[in-house]
């Protein structure tokens, strides 16, 4: 007979104890132990009657997974280019942020494209849903609405031989599975309530959307537990004060997790933003000193944004330093070159960055851009408005190239812009707009033009 012992595992990383604990000493993680029974089978594994595997070679020729567009093409391209049969989506965000409104809209563009969709609210009754519907215009045959948090309704009313080809659950945390005993949205109601819809998405073959609720850890109940059981992990993001919002992927078995689609709230939904640069620039205003454009690119896509400093004496043995929307370490590298290597005197004043719009940048390739920021923001002269800047900055003060400089050029002469400053050659086939490149391979090349007193740095006539 084996022999059943209990022992306690956090979720999170693994770690075994004893004894049960709100909290994991080996990683913090709070709410992560549960109990799990293991058999200990006396023999192994190797005495049993196992069934050969059917071993394939690595370079098998297997079709792309086929792709359904929804007609959302933002949301498309997220996605990957378009929505996968049998996989499941989790789309998370903070309340109000406009999952529901993203995917109504999206459930809607798919049925006029033929797809067949199924909607069910868990937090609003069906005349909410669908007035709101009504007033955005998004009224379809081939939508279907329900209101349910049964999740043993849901799947004895989906689990049919002609199934939908996308449904959209509102959200997985008002879900319930009627088996086990614990309230909506905690740990394990989550998991069960999605562990049975994904498995049902996947033998039916349609696109699962789940919605999921960002706690204020920004986490999504419980410990990251969807995330694993989950093809596609999207996030919608966005400041309530802005009305753009940003959906990003962070995981995708079925595409790359560095594209974004950017959208704007109005009142009459969500609308595409086809032309991100021109969005996050709109409210630029000229000849301020301390504000440079960095040509940057998310995923496959340029991306032109404002980068903002500004720079105040101080009066303490730490200045502060005060960065949002860029990394803070990264930020005290290009402080610390500044200083070195071309003599700026920053120890003794406050640096504040930002990245205009609220959006966030994870390139190196902002260096130059926010080092030419924070040289305009000191000396009190402006760069020129028409002049996009990027380059990777290191630390014995080169300027070095960074990946896809041709199609940060090519979206900078797009807008308008006159001139760049970077480490790369102009784009071999020039466009009409007549970008004029000034390529710089040291730091030190910033600087000669900074000289104050200038009325505006014309940083492309190094
Ligand atoms: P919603 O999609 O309900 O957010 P979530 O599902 O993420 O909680 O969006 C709610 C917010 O969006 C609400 O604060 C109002 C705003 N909104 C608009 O501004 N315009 C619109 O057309 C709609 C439908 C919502
Ligand atoms: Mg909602």
């Amino acid at each position: 007979m084996p022999k059943a012992t209990a022992h306690y595992m956090c979720q999170a990383c693994g770690a075994v104890t004893s004894k049960w604990a709100g909290r994991c000493e080996a990683c913090g993680e709070w709410n992560s132990i549960i109990e799990e029974k293991q058999e200990i089978t006396p023999k192994g594994l190797t005495s049993g009657k196992g069934k050969k595997l059917g071993l394939v070679p690595l370079s098998i020729e297997v079709e792309d997974a086929p792709r359904r567009e929804t007609g959302v093409a933002e949301l498309d391209r997220v996605l990957g280019g378009g929505l996968v049969e049998g996989s499941a989506v989790l789309i998370g965000g903070d309340p109000g942020i406009g999952k529901s409104t993203l995917l109504l809209q999206a459930a809607v563009r798919a049925a006029t494209g033929g797809l067949s969709c199924v909607y069910v609210t868990g937090e609003e009754s069906v005349a909410q849903v669908s007035l709101r519907a009504r007033r955005l215009g998004l009224v379809h045959p081939g939508v279907s609405l329900a209101a349910a948090t049964s999740v043993r309704d849901i799947l004895a009313s989906l689990d049919a031989p002609q199934p939908p080809d996308m449904v959209v659950i509102d959200s997985v945390q008002t879900m319930v599975v009627d088996n086990i005993e614990a309230a909506p949205g905690t740990v394990s109601q989550v998991r069960a309530a999605s562990h049975e819809l994904i498995r049902l998405a996947k033998r039916r073959g349609f696109t699962l959307f789940l919605v999921g609720h960002v706690t204020k850890d920004g986490q999504i109940a419980g410990p990251r537990v969807l995330e694993h059981m989950v093809d596609t992990v999207l996030y919608f993001e966005g400041e309530r004060a802005h009305p753009y919002r940003i959906l990003r992927a962070v995981k995708n078995r079925f595409g790359g997790t560095d594209e974004i689609g950017v959208f704007t709230m109005t009142d009459l939904g969500l609308q595409e933003v086809a032309n991100p640069s021109a969005l996050f620039l709109s409210e630029r205003s000229e000849h301020v000193s301390g504000a440079s454009v960095f040509a940057g690119m998310e995923g496959s896509r340029p991306l032109l944004v404002e980068i903002q400093a500004l720079v105040t004496p101080s009066y303490m043995s730490s200045p502060r330093r005060a960065v949002v929307g860029w990394d803070g370490n990264r930020l005290a590298m290009v402080l610390a070159v500044l200083e070195t290597r071309l003599s700026a005197r920053f120890s003794d004043q406050e640096v504040y960055l930002n990245v205009a719009g609220g959006l966030r940048i994870g390139e190196p390739a902002a260096d130059l851009a926010v080092a030419a920021a924070l040289l305009s923001a000191q000396s009190g002269v402006p760069i020129a408005a028409d002049t996009v800047i990027f380059g990777e900055i290191g630390l014995s003060g080169e300027v070095r190239r960074v990946s896809r400089s041709e199609a940060r050029l090519k979206e900078a002469e797009k807008l308008g812009f006159k001139k760049a400053v970077c480490n790369a050659a102009a784009p071999a086939t020039p466009a009409a707009g007549g970008l004029k490149v000034r390529m710089v391979t040291q730091l030190a090349q910033l600087a000669e033009v900074a000289k104050p007193g200038a009325p505006a740095y014309d940083l492309a006539a190094l």
